[in-house]
């Protein structure tokens, strides 16, 4: 029989339900805390930003405590635009790599701003337009999320206002007109339409911005602007929600493919790509005691899980965020300029931190260049040019494939490519003239600012 290389669900069996994991702690993520009171807020604090579903849902209260959410027909007629995305054999780079291990990865790249982060962006913007909003403000690192909000606001007939990280906006003009092409407006952050980025300008004019900053500037939008909401491209519980449909499909694929993974591996920035194709097989792991291995992959230039400290953090840089407990780098963390701009955040999804502290799930960080290395070879066998925050899984899920041909081990290894390189090329052109470096964050820096973080007694 020829070997079958790509396996795919129809339509009709997409999955109808996310996975809602927080119904299947034991106990329950820490409480979000004041910062003035150091007393835990409610969800009603959230109002001014999120509408009443995505509150509910982040809180996982009210119709939303349940392990299976229902997803609104119209987000499944949106979703049916790219959905379900196929899992692919990496059958060439198996080969190549001369491993006994299966190596397979689920395609978010088909999307059509070519990643997982319409996933969110569509219900979000769906939950908003039943609420009566009109406008969206949003940041976005790499380009990718911006791109995935002025689409699914297209979709649902909102405005969309963009806060895109400086030197993003430099690296990357084609995902600006991307956004332009779908009706939104951007600007660089830091920008002159916020106090927060005046602020940050008044400091350095140049100023290559960060996700904190372009975090602070959507909420300050948001919070004076009449009639918008705020929008967020991962991190929270009902992003890395709304993303389990990527695992809930690799799922269904690995099984018509007849295996199940020992391995899951994902990048991680804010954990939202990585939640959404892990917390199915966690979910597995929790309650039906599969002893799969899932990895999340950071930079070693943003190493917040393997080098930050589990403890209370602002979630933005001018610190008007509530304080969470996350795996962090401190807020005041200013990221070298990376090729991988979507994995440069200080913290990381509670979610996802909880489960890294209990053991349940690993993290690794890599180099850069390695990480280019990988998507290069890669590219080279599976034709697809990986964006550099999924390269990063490419490079472990090849580094395990290496391990188990070692060790003469048929691995079954999963990865989710959680989005193509096509507006990336200047940091390849940048990497064949041998223009990029690795980088490490200083160990004095992350002390400096672990110095720094907010005190709570929670
Ligand atoms: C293609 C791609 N992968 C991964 C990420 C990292 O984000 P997250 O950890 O939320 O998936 C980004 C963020 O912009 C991205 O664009």
């Amino acid at each position: 029989m020829a070997e079958q290389t790509k396996f795919l669900l129809e339509e009709k069996d997409m999955p109808t339900t996310w996975y809602n994991i927080q119904m299947d702690f034991e106990t329950p993520l820490p409480p979000v805390i004041h910062p003035a009171t150091g007393q835990p807020i409610g969800p009603e604090a959230l109002m001014p930003l999120f509408p009443m579903d995505i509150i509910m849902q982040e809180a996982s209260v009210g119709p939303y405590a349940a392990r299976y959410i229902e997803i609104p027909e119209e987000v499944q007629q949106a979703y049916r635009l790219y959905r379900p995305t196929p899992l692919i054999r990496a059958r060439r780079l198996e080969k190549a790599l001369d491993t006994p291990a299966q190596i397979y990865f689920k395609y978010e790249g088909v999307s059509p701003v070519g990643s997982h982060k319409p996933n969110t962006a569509i219900p979000q913007a769906y939950y908003n337009k039943q609420a009566g909003t009109k406008r969206l403000a949003t940041e976005t690192g790499a380009g990718q999320w911006g791109s995935a909000v002025a689409f699914a606001a297209a979709l649902f007939g909102l405005e969309a206002k963009v806060y895109m990280v400086n030197v993003s906006y430099q690296q990357k003009p084609y995902r600006r007109m991307m956004m332009e092409t779908y009706g939104a407006s951007i600007v660089a952050s830091p920008s002159r339409d916020t106090n927060a980025g005046r602020k940050f300008l008044a400091q350095d004019p140049n100023h290559p911005g960060s996700l904190g900053i372009a975090i602070s500037e959507a909420l300050e939008d948001t919070a004076t602007t009449p009639d918008t909401k705020y929008s967020i491209g991962s991190v929270f519980n009902h992003v890395l929600l709304h993303q389990t449909i990527i695992g809930e499909e690799a799922q269904r694929q690995m099984e018509k493919a007849g295996a199940y993974p020992d391995i899951v591996i994902g990048c991680i920035g804010g954990g939202s790509n990585f939640g959404g194709i892990a917390l199915p097989f966690v979910r597995e792991k929790l309650l039906d005691k599969r002893e799969t291995r899932i990895i999340a992959v950071e930079p070693t230039a943003a190493p917040s899980l393997t080098k930050g400290i589990y403890t209370y953090d602002f979630g933005d840089t001018a610190q008007m965020t509530p304080l969470v407990k996350m795996y962090t780098l401190g807020s005041s963390f200013i990221p070298a300029p990376i090729h991988a701009g979507g994995l440069r955040y200080h913290a990381m999804a509670p979610i996802i931190c909880k489960l890294y502290d209990e053991g349940v799930i690993e993290a690794v960080a890599v180099q850069q260049l390695t990480v280019f290395a990988a998507a290069v070879q890669f590219a080279r066998l599976e034709g697809i040019i990986p964006a550099p925050e999924s390269a990063h899984a490419i490079r472990v899920a090849i580094d395990e494939a290496l391990r188990a041909k070692e060790a003469g081990e048929k691995k079954v290894i999963l990865f989710n490519l959680s989005g193509h390189g096509h507006f990336d090329m200047a940091g390849y052109q940048q990497y064949f003239a041998g223009q990029l470096q690795d980088y490490e964050y200083p160990a004095e820096e992350i002390a400096k600012a672990i110095a720094g973080l907010p005190k709570v007694n929670a």
